[in-house]
């Protein structure tokens, strides 16, 4: 019979329950155990997923020795701490992005996995779903030409509730490290590093980004990107990615499953993908994969991706003077 890889999940917040929810839709993947800070609570969702034990501590959790990979779900400043409670505990990681506050705290879980051959990986989802693979395709097999133009946004208009964590500073508020970092992810993963960041932000009364604009210039390449994120507003949310020979348009909400047009040379193409799920599957899958291949990093979505991606994002920090 195929191996059941038992999953655990720290921190049952609200992605926690989409997360939860594709678990089933994929193959040898068993929600296991759930732990909350409140026992109560990791009970409630335990019996609404169908997990087998709920924990009230996550230090609970990381010593369950039937516990194989656990998702971490606890907001941005805790990701360090949970992970490496894990990782110590000899369990394999799939930790929400941003994976740390900063590319070092990145690079301290990307060392203490490797040393332990454990698998660590960010949750960069969008890199697994079938529209963002079809445009990765596209650009990578040269349909569009030379690529000279990347435009991507993520903006919604919060609810302000400081007892949350999108404008609170304490729990990583901030629209760049909880959206933007999916514009940012976009550039990077078809152009590469920037040889040059301008950003710039509306820094809102409790001293997080509520908007950030990005631009990135790639001299040698010739390609520039723009790249936003916002809490203020409600905007569609879509990516464009033109080259010489034509251009690929990522519909509303780009960053998750979606349609796209590819108009190349004036003909229109147009991808439409399954819809089932949340769309948390496809990286679910990925994991599954490594797994059982006794991968300790995706090929896809390395660690050194990840640094990348926060080596840039502290840039932009820098920049807006936003410090955690
Ligand atoms: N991939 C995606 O599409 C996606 C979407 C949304 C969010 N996320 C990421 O997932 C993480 C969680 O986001 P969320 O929207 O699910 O947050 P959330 O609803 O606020 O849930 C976070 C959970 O973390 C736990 N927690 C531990 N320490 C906490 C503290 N000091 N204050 C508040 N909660 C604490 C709480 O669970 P217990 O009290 O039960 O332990 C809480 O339910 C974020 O880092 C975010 O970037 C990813």
């Amino acid at each position: 019979m195929e191996k059941q890889w038992n999953w655990g999940i720290i921190a049952p917040g609200k992605i926690a329950e989409k997360f939860a929810s594709d678990i089933k839709l994929v193959d040898g993947a068993n929600l296991y155990a759930v732990a909350s800070r409140t026992l109560g609570k990791a009970q409630a969702f335990a019996n609404q997923f169908d997990a087998e034990i709920a924990y009230g501590s996550y230090e609970e959790l990381a010593e369950d020795p039937n516990v194989d990979i656990v998702y971490i779900a606890s907001p941005h400043p805790f990701h360090f701490e949970h992970s490496l409670l894990c990782l110590k505990n000899d369990k394999h990681v799939l930790c929400e992005k941003p994976m740390g506050m900063n590319a070092q705290q990145v690079e301290e879980l990307s060392k203490v996995a490797k040393d332990n051959n454990l698998f660590l990986m960010e949750a960069l989802w969008t890199k697994f779903i079938p529209s963002f693979r079809k445009c990765y395709e596209l650009v990578h097999e040269g349909h569009i030409g030379e690529v000279k133009y990347i435009q991507a946004n993520f903006c919604f208009k919060a609810e302000y509730d400081i007892s949350k964590r999108l404008f609170n500073k304490e729990l990583g508020g901030g629209s760049l490290l909880d959206i933007g970092i999916y514009p940012v992810f976009f550039a990077l993963e078809l152009a590469g590093k920037p040889d040059e960041i301008l950003a710039s932000a509306v820094i809102g009364k409790t001293g997080v980004d509520e908007n950030c604009n990005i631009v990135f210039t790639y001299r040698q390449k010739g390609i520039s990107a723009s790249l936003s994120s916002s809490f203020q507003v409600n905007t569609p949310s879509e990516a464009l990615i033109a080259g010489t020979k034509g251009y690929i348009r990522m519909y509303s909400k780009w960053h998750e499953p979606t349609s796209l047009d590819a108009v190349i040379d004036g003909h229109i193409h147009h991808y439409a993908f399954d819809e089932s799920g949340f769309g948390y599957q496809y990286e679910i899958e990925e994991v599954m994969n490594c797994l059982i291949r006794g991968d300790s990093q995706s090929t896809e979505f390395p660690l050194a991706k990840s640094l990348r991606l926060h080596e840039t994002l502290d840039s932009i920090r820098q920049q807006i003077g936003l410090e955690y």
